[in-house]
């Protein structure tokens, strides 16, 4: 049984040969973002490997697509889409749980925005065909 430590938090997980690291880290309710429910569609369960990249698997094809080969190459990786490959331990830094939500709202307020949009040129559509 290997150990996944979190850069800048006490407690490190257990973890086995074979098992997901997003899992590992839901299970140790770490903080960290999915809006596709690990299916390797958003890129937002993004985590950087401080030690141990060789334990784990090697960067997919998503995770190339979603993350790009430079953030690759500076350690970055997909929770979803890496598992753990060598019975040895693994330390990550995750995103901070304050940068999580500032994304997600600033995602939200994008979608209001644009929603608000339509709904005022639909508005002026409908006043314009009024006359
Ligand atoms: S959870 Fe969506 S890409 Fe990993």
């Amino acid at each position: 049984m290997a150990r996944l430590y979190f850069s800048g938090r006490d407690f490190p997980a257990d973890i086995s040969v074979g098992a997901n690291i997003l899992d590992a880290v839901i299970e140790a309710r770490q903080p960290i973002a999915t809006a596709c429910g690990g299916m390797g569609a958003c890129g937002q369960c993004h985590y950087s490997v401080v030690e141990g990249d060789k334990n784990l698997s090697p960067a997919n094809e998503r995770e190339l697509k979603l993350l790009g080969q430079a953030r690759l190459d500076q350690g970055e990786r997909l929770a979803c889409q890496s598992t753990l490959v060598l019975d040895a331990d693994v330390k990550v830094r995750l995103p901070k749980l304050d940068d999580i939500i500032k994304r997600r709202q600033d995602k939200w307020t994008r979608q209001l925005k644009q929603r608000r949009a339509e709904q005022k040129a639909q508005r002026e559509q409908r006043e314009r065909s009024r006359r």
